[in-house]
């Protein structure tokens, strides 16, 4: 959890800590035939150490403390072959499709649960139903309190026409936790008025267990009160009981954690979460499961070192030092047969830089989202130190930094050298994903691995393309395509595939360099993808998810956990 303060104190430390401000503006790039243009520092690094200790005291001290108080939720789960009549405790909440509601002649449900249950309730049920136009639709629910049953209270829930999809069971389970609260339940239990034609009931269950969890989970820890969730227990009802369902709840519930902590990570503010609590933060997660993940956080220096000079123009400009994130993932006992890499974009803030945002939609106030994608690879290393997965070795990469306005920044027109050796001609500073993501891919590929799948809130353009709820997949690979789809339709997160149109790479060439690092406005999403591979191996497969929608619910106002859930199913299905 990020769970640490900010406070003078540490500003400080920050301060005495950060010793490598003398980035020029040539970034690595050297002048091939010119060796006589040579820049040198008229400033002396102390002066300049000064200066910066001032800057990163400022850009800190937001005096924001987070809530010591805050604990991930603790629910019980359990699965119970009881009778709904009999279940004891606050709500029961049955999930019904619009078929289920049919009645008969005299008004009467024909669903044998509804009926029963109508029977204890001297018809009240079918009465509501009417009354409140309540037809199983999606989103519908209706909560009665009578006494009558062992429950104090029955909820129906819309499912819709006929409920199947994980999406429709992971919402009355996050339905059924929002009228736990709302009636202050500390006991529920969940039901489908019909479960027969249910092909798989186990992963029904866990996907409803997984939508009550973070159904009661709120992110509280920047306000100054806030009421502690009264629920305790969910019981499953009908939906089979035994070892191998138990195992899937402690799944769903290992994703849930690793969903939470990436949505606590999104909702934390750039003065909160800088590249280097990022770093704290992944470390921390490797010193929880570190018998099987370990943590390797590279600083300026040792990335000047590995030549990662687009990386490191981005975090020219910030008094927030970037930090490079790699955490490894070896499964126990014996080797492994695949090795897979997760590579995210973490961007703490990006304010667009020399470019910067300006006007509205813009959306500069929520750009401390820019790290979503790195959100979505540490939540996922979380899940996986929990699960872990036999025969896969997995690699989790951030190239983490802020993209800022100094005099140490980048400008627009600068040429960068990325480590694979490759010159971009920056045309524009609020591209700085892409700067980002070129040195941390190249660094995936080092190490070997057989898959990438990168994940970045990369461009506005794939919002436009796709809305807020559904993210673009880049990707050359078929197989590799396959296997994604196949873990989303598990985990019930929306990703539509791009093309990867060739004939756009028209629009990323200069004059002066080997590339520029923004075509047009068309197709931004599909430049921005065709920009990505040229730093990835072709011998690698790889996948580009541009996540800039799915990342944020303006409805909630709030981070969504985007990804997490599918990036572990596909983890899993690359185990043996
Ligand atoms: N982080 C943004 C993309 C973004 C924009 C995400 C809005 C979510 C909401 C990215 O760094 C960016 O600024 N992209 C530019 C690219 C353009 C300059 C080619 C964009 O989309 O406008
Ligand atoms: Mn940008
Ligand atoms: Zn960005």
């Amino acid at each position: 959890m990020v769970a640490s303060v900010v406070s003078l104190a540490s500003s400080f430390i920050a301060v005495t800590s950060s010793s490598s401000p003398s980035y020029s503006s040539s970034f690595l790039t050297k002048l091939r035939h010119a060796p006589s243009l040579r820049l040198c520092f008229a400033v002396s690094p102390l002066r300049v150490k000064k200066h910066m200790a001032h800057t990163i005291a400022r850009a800190t001290l937001g005096l924001t403390q987070i809530s010591p108080a805050f604990e991930a939720p603790k629910l019980t789960l359990a699965t119970k072959e009881i009778d709904v009549t009999e279940w004891k405790g606050d709500l029961l909440a049955v999930g019904v499709t619009e078929k289920d509601l049919a009645k008969d002649q005299n008004s009467k449900f024909e669903n044998p649960i509804l009926k029963k249950l109508d029977s204890c309730l001297g018809g009240v049920l079918a009465e509501v139903s009417t009354e409140e136009d309540f037809t199983g639709k999606s989103g519908q629910s209706t909560v009665v309190r009578l006494p009558g049953l062992g429950s104090k209270r029955v909820g129906l829930f819309g499912l819709g026409q006929s409920a199947s999809s994980t999406e429709a069971f992971k919402g009355l389970g996050e339905a059924a936790a929002a009228a736990a609260k709302t009636a202050q339940a500390s006991d529920i239990a969940i039901v489908l008025a019909s479960s027969e034609g249910l092909s798989a009931k186990s992963c029904t269950a866990s996907a409803i267990a997984s939508g009550a969890v973070l159904g009661i989970y709120e992110d509280n820890r920047y306000k100054s009160e806030s009421k502690k969730p009264a629920l305790k227990s969910v019981d499953i009802l009908g939906l089979g009981t035994g070892p191998e369902l138990e195992k899937k709840l402690k799944y769903a519930q290992d994703v849930a954690a690793g969903i939470i902590l990436g949505k606590e990570l999104v909702n934390s503010p750039a003065n909160v979460l800088t590249p280097g609590k990022l770093a704290e933060e992944a470390s921390n997660i490797a010193s929880l499961y570190s018998d099987v993940l370990s943590a390797k956080i590279l600083n300026e220096e040792q990335c000047k070192d590995l030549k990662m000079g687009s990386y490191l123009a981005v975090a020219a400009a910030s008094a927030n030092p970037p930090h490079f994130i790699h955490l490894t993932y070896k499964p126990p006992g014996g080797p492994a047969k695949l090795k897979l890499a997760l590579v995210g974009k973490g961007l703490t803030f990006d304010s667009g830089g020399y470019n910067i945002k300006t006007g509205p939609g813009c959306s500069i106030e929520l750009m401390k989202f820019d790290m979503g994608g790195s959100a979505a690879v540490l939540g996922a290393a979380k899940a996986i130190g929990q699960i872990k997965p036999s025969g896969v070795e997995v690699h989790f990469i951030v190239a983490a930094c802020e993209n800022m306005i100094s005099g140490t920044g980048m400008r627009p027109g600068d040429i960068v050298t990325a480590s694979n050796g490759k010159t971009i001609e920056v045309n524009n500073t609020d591209a700085e994903g892409r700067l980002t993501l070129a040195d941390a891919l190249v660094y995936a590929c080092n190490q070997d691995v057989d898959k990438i799948v990168d994940l970045a809130t990369l461009t506005g353009a794939c919002i436009v393309a796709l809305g807020p709820s559904i993210a673009g997949v880049f990707t050359p690979s078929d197989d590799l395509a396959k296997e994604v789809f196949a873990a989303s339709e598990i985990s019930g997160e929306k990703f539509w595939r791009m093309p990867m149109e060739e004939s756009y790479w028209e629009s990323m060439k200069s004059g002066v360099a080997d590339m520029v690092n923004t075509g047009g406005r068309q197709g931004g999403a599909i430049s921005a993808a065709l920009f990505l591979k040229q730093f990835v191996d072709e011998k690698v497969q790889w996948m580009h998810i541009d996540m800039a929608g799915p990342v944020w619910s303006d409805k909630k106002r709030a981070a969504t956990g985007f990804a997490i859930s599918t990036l572990v199913e596909w983890v899993l299905k690359n185990s043996s």
